[in-house]
């Protein structure tokens, strides 16, 4: 089956593959990007280890000292090419309203023009030099009915090996395909074509970046970018962005959300989804380690960052974590703010955009709190706590990421794999917010949780490029992962729950409660009051407490807060005056917070639930009574 596609080129298809219609997609993509060759990835670790060793010959790896972290590496990104980049990512429904007032939008025919079709289409020629690498994947369990499959065409090794962690990939995935399994097709290129006894650089990209969605066709185009989010494409882009509009066709929801276990001393388990906006501290809830005062109390990880959630005939709604490693943000990390992550670091491990040490090991801002005397930065300079000091260099890219395996977490769940899924008890929704919005708030209903959820505002973080530490609203921690238009989704949310209730009313099952956390508050001194991370087990406590109906706590004008008396203290100093901190309703700021939630409906108005207006009403109405 080695049929030529052009003079030169073999499509190399192992005798394994049966699916035409692949074969002949991959003929075309090789074909229209000009690829020096096709390799079909089978998954193996021998095939692993051989793509590694190939990228430490390009001299993209670095190989770490294996003395001090086993069968890892270090890559360093162009500086150029560092994060998501949301102003290049567009999606291309046939109508403008379905992608809605959210999202970049170009006509279909358009885009493909600028892409594929036209004289000076991007992807012609775009993989010259390079071998294009077939990546076949499955987001969640392979088989399983929840999971989906991709094929991501990719001229970068560097995609292909971290495809391998974050997805289940290679030849079983393609035996599931069989001969005409449905798959989602995704294209890749890092668009920096070689030509003939060209040298290659360390990370090619190119200046230009598209990361392009085509929503009814369900089809993934990438260009110009070998960084995360960009170039992984099973993971923002399959996993939320193309998988929301399949979620919303066929009545379930793909979110960004990070999914718990907590189990009880007396053996009770609970199920938490949790949506932040990215490097919000989701990899660290899910892998909490509870404080001491809670003997007994153990907290599991299903998923660190996409949750895939679909209702059951019992009106629960089970979810599973379409990955299969984490991607996550290395400053920050230590083995106090998340021993579990720490731990799972030790061995084959890819590091992107952290600092090298004199012995060949890592280290990132925040990891020690003594850093290293010399480092070499992730821009290949020396760095030293003086030169930092003198120049603000940052030793790691402030979005620098690790890339492991799910099996390398000691906290991992038991169920994390189950094609079945766990059952929700409760949603959680959590911004970045130094000042205005409380602890932690119960939303009295499912309505009054999605008007929570939708009218979420976060400060702006590194993980995708841009000005910083600006307030945004983020609805759902979904504003860049949307498929389709913002009020859609919310609508979707608000029928999701009447069919919950229709099916809870005959099977006795509860609707999941809904929470909105800040964990992020900052007090007078400019400081966070809430000490965060192991802590917040406090406040799950609380919530297990209301699910179960326990837990007290006082209502006001946007849900219920628990008062001091209400949450475990012991072993934690935190005073009821620090508590008061984080829990002020300032009336003057909620009403400046108040006209953001406008803002945010009037540029959402357009298919606009009129449930969430009418939310905002009986909130402000509260608010003016209080
Ligand atoms: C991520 C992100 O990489 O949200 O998870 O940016
Ligand atoms: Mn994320």
């Amino acid at each position: 089956m080695n049929q030529p596609v052009m003079e030169g080129l073999r499509l190399n298809v192992p005798a394994y593959v049966k699916h035409q219609r692949l074969i002949a997609w991959v003929a075309e993509v090789a074909a229209l990007t000009q690829a020096r060759d096709v390799y079909w990835c089978d998954g193996s670790e021998a095939e692993y280890d051989r793509l590694c060793a190939q990228l430490v010959a390009a001299g993209t790896f670095k190989k770490l000292n294996p003395e001090l972290r086993p069968n890892s590496y270090l890559a360093c990104s162009d500086p150029s090419d560092v994060a998501r980049v949301e102003d290049r990512t567009f999606i291309c429904s046939a109508k403008k309203e379905d992608a809605g007032p959210t999202n970049n939008w170009m006509a279909p025919a358009e885009m493909r023009e600028l892409l594929q079709t036209g004289d000076k289409a991007l992807f012609k020629g775009a993989m010259k030099g390079r071998t294009l690498y077939v990546v076949p994947f499955s987001m969640g369990p392979i088989g399983s009915p929840i999971a989906h499959i991709g094929v991501e065409l990719s001229d970068s090794p560097y995609v292909a090996v971290n495809m391998r962690t974050m997805t289940r990939m290679g030849r079983a995935v393609l035996d599931v395909l069989g001969e005409d399994g449905v798959f989602v097709p995704c294209v890749h290129t890092v668009a920096a074509p070689l030509e003939a006894g060209q040298a290659d650089v360390k990370w090619p990209c190119n200046q230009t970046k598209y990361i392009v969605h085509f929503p009814e066709t369900r089809e993934i185009w990438s260009y110009g970018s070998g960084y995360g989010g960009n170039a992984l494409l099973g993971k923002k882009c399959f996993a939320l962005r193309i998988a929301s509009t399949m979620g919303r066709d066929q009545g379930w929801l793909a979110e960004h959300m990070l999914i718990l276990g907590v189990t009880s001393p007396e053996g009770k388990k609970y199920h938490f989804a949790a949506a932040f906006p990215s490097a919000c501290g989701k990899t660290n809830f899910s892998m909490l380690i509870p404080p001491a005062a809670f003997e007994g109390w153990k907290v599991t990880t299903i998923g660190d960052d996409i949750a895939w959630i679909k209702p059951a005939a019992d009106g629960r709604l089970y979810a599973i974590n379409p990955e299969a490693g984490y991607f996550g943000v290395a400053p920050g990390t230590n083995t106090l703010t998340n021993f579990n992550c720490m731990a799972s670091l030790n061995k084959n491990v890819i590091f992107t955009n952290v600092a090298l040490t004199d012995d060949g090991d890592v280290w990132w801002e925040g990891m020690t709190d003594t850093p290293p005397a010399h480092l070499i930065d992730w821009q290949g300079k020396d760095w030293t706590p003086a030169i930092a000091k003198e120049t603000g260099a940052k030793a790691a890219h402030p979005n620098a990421r690790f890339t492991v395996s799910a099996i390398n977490n000691p906290a991992l769940d038991a169920e994390w794999d189950n094609p079945a899924g766990v059952p929700i008890d409760a949603f959680i929704f959590g911004g970045r917010r130094s000042t205005t919005v409380p602890l932690v708030t119960e939303a009295r209903d499912w309505v009054e949780g999605v008007y929570m959820a939708a009218t979420m505002g976060s400060e702006t973080t590194a993980a995708a490029a841009g000005q910083q530490g600006v307030v945004r609203r983020d609805p759902f921690a979904m504003l860049p992962f949307m498929g389709y238009n913002m009020a859609d989704y919310f609508q979707h949310w608000l029928d999701m729950g009447k069919k919950l209730q229709t099916l809870c009313a005959s099977s006795g099952a509860k609707l999941p409660k809904i929470y909105c956390v800040n964990w992020f508050r900052k007090g007078a001194d400019g400081k966070f009051v809430w000490p965060g991370y192991g802590e917040n087990m406090r406040v799950l406590k609380w919530m297990l407490d209301r699910v179960e109906g326990t837990g007290q706590g006082e209502e006001h004008a946007f849900g219920v807060t628990p008062r001091y008396q209400d949450i475990n203290w012991k072993g934690l100093d935190f005073s009821q005056e620090q508590f008061n901190i984080t829990t002020h309703i300032d009336k003057a700021a909620w009403a400046t917070e108040m006209k953001l939630h406008e803002e945010l409906f009037q540029q959402l108005a357009f298919h606009l639930p009129a449930e969430l207006p009418a939310t905002k009403a009986s909130i402000e109405a509260r608010l003016k009574a209080e």
